[in-house]
């Protein structure tokens, strides 16, 4: 049995998260979506909030679960008998960073392998970030949120709070 996790910071989820899941979903026999900490960026959604919204956006796929940590993720993935980490590869501009971390995790456990999935074209875009920022200005985010979240998000966003 093969288990992969789906890091990220799901910063809210997008469709282009849920295209990414669906598909390691069926790659693999278990897929862990991991929330996990990213140093270099302040959060919008606490790490239950992110959850709950993955729970609901992923919700009828049998083997996915959400979970959250605040460690490091080859330490979650070695503790959860998990063996790829699977991410979504969107431009040539992600290939730098989603290559130095795929590198890293490697360099601190060699049993992990990273295995990239190229977004859909119509996903090719699209970010947590862009999702925020059309939100906060009174755009519509139905095009980039899946619709079962998409109210929650909206005003969650629009209250204008920060949580960590
Ligand atoms: O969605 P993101 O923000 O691009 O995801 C980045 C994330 C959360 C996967 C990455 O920051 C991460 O793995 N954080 C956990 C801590 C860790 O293991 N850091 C070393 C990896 S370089």
């Amino acid at each position: 049995m093969t288990t992969a996790i789906c890091p990220g910071s799901f910063d809210p989820v997008t469709l282009g998260h849920v295209d990414i899941i669906k598909r390691a979903s069926k790659m693999f026999d278990r897929v862990i979506v991991a929330v996990l900490v990213n140093l270099a960026k302040v959060p919008c959604f606490s790490i239950d909030e992110r959850i709950h919204l993955l729970e609901k956006a992923t919700e009828g796929i049998e083997n996915v679960e959400i979970v959250g940590f605040d460690g490091l993720l080859v330490d979650y993935a070695a503790q959860n008998n998990a063996t790829v980490i699977v991410k979504g590869l969107r431009a040539v501009s992600d290939f730098e960073y989603e290559f130095q971390m795929a590198l890293t995790n490697n360099k601190l456990n060699p049993d992990i392998e990273t295995v990239f999935l190229t977004t859909s074209s119509e996903n090719m875009y699209l970010s947590s970030s862009i999702v925020k920022q059309v939100a906060q200005l009174g755009g519509d985010i139905s095009p980039f949120v899946p619709e079962c979240v998409h109210d929650e998000i909206l005003s969650r966003l629009k209250k204008g709070e920060n949580k960590k």
